[in-house]
């Protein structure tokens, strides 16, 4: 009998139970009325009693063993179909998918007209040098906007552009007109931080140069641009301003009108919403960069996108933009 005990524990520790199948084929094998432990159990019963002593132990192990094997193999099949069942049925992994940031979004959208109106795309870098952020811009030397208030001042004359006009003048030097672009890209000031004001920020520029161009293109780029942004006909005008590289120069305010509380906020109670600077691009800008003012003229326009964008989605604190929270991001939908 203490033979086929062994016999029983061989084969016992060879069992494999991978499946229900064999989860029931074993216990019909070791455990069920007419399994093998169970009849030695039976024969057991008639062992004389001294014999009885040396068997009995080790046969309770093994039945035990062959439960706990079997216990085992159950509840780990058991919990397999659960996890197979939540995984697939009740409980799907949840997968996160990307928004695009309120100011792609803008941006993106700006960059489709100006495509459709023929306007090319170029970009500078933001670690500008002097020239091209301000010298062949028209900026005297101790012109107000090169003071330590405004820039980031980096060593060896570096800095970071202040504007995105530092591509027009990059554009300039190296293209001859006709000339047709934008240029979007992010810019730096030193200013103090606020809801309204951050120290980068973001600017879509616009440079077209050829044969007779005048103030007049200039406008009807600006409002078709605008009624095809805002989606509808919008009444525009131009103040006069000041920059150093157009002359004349002019702000462009779009009317939205005082009907709604969130167009009186905008616009201050005025109904006039300013959004860009613009102008004639100077003769003497023309000359710095190697072209004929004679022979071509052109305007520039310059617009803020995370002003634009916050007018849109009605965001109120522009650091709101760049405090990467998935849950302010997340609301915007992915293009
Ligand atoms: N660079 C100007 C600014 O940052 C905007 C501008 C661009 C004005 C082009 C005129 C022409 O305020």
């Amino acid at each position: 009998m203490i033979d086929q005990l062994k016999n029983i524990e061989e084969e016992l520790n060879q069992a494999e139970i991978k499946t229900s199948e064999e989860l029931a084929i074993f216990y019909k094998y070791f455990l069920s009325k007419k399994g093998k432990i169970s009849l030695l159990l039976y024969d057991f019963k008639s062992l004389p009693a001294e014999n009885k002593r040396t068997v009995g132990k080790p046969l309770n192990l093994l039945k035990r063993k062959a439960e706990e094997l079997y216990d085992a193999a159950k509840e780990m099949l058991e919990g397999q179909s659960q996890e197979n069942s939540r995984n697939f049925l009740l409980d799907p992994q949840k997968i996160e998918i990307g928004a695009r940031h309120p100011i792609s979004v803008v941006k993106n959208r700006i960059e489709q007209i100006f495509r459709y109106m023929g306007f090319g795309i170029s970009e500078g870098p933001e670690i500008e040098d002097d020239w091209h952020n301000f010298e062949a811009l028209n900026f005297p030397p101790d012109h107000p906007a090169r003071d330590m208030q405004d820039t980031f001042y980096l060593e060896k004359g570096y800095a970071l552009r202040t504007h995105t006009s530092s591509v027009q003048v990059r554009v300039m030097e190296t293209t001859k007109p006709p000339i047709k672009t934008i240029s979007p890209g992010r810019v730096y000031r030193n200013e103090a931080v606020s809801a309204r004001s951050n120290s980068f920020f973001h600017q879509v520029e616009g440079l077209h140069i050829d044969e007779g161009i005048s103030f007049a293109d200039l406008k009807q780029t600006l409002y078709s641009f605008v009624s095809s942004f805002f989606g509808r006909d919008l009444e525009v005008r131009f103040r006069a301003s000041y920059f150093p590289f157009t002359e004349p120069s002019a702000e462009m305010d779009i009317f939205l009108g005082t009907e709604t509380e969130e167009d009186k906020r905008l616009t201050k109670g005025t109904g006039w919403l300013e959004i860009l600077g613009c102008g004639m691009v100077d003769e003497q800008v023309l000359k710095n960069c190697g072209i004929d003012p004679n022979k071509y003229s052109g305007y520039a326009f310059g617009m803020g996108i995370d002003r634009i964008a916050m007018s849109l989605f009605d965001i109120k604190d522009i650091r709101d933009l760049f405090n990467n929270d998935t849950r302010m991001l997340n609301q915007f939908v992915a293009e």
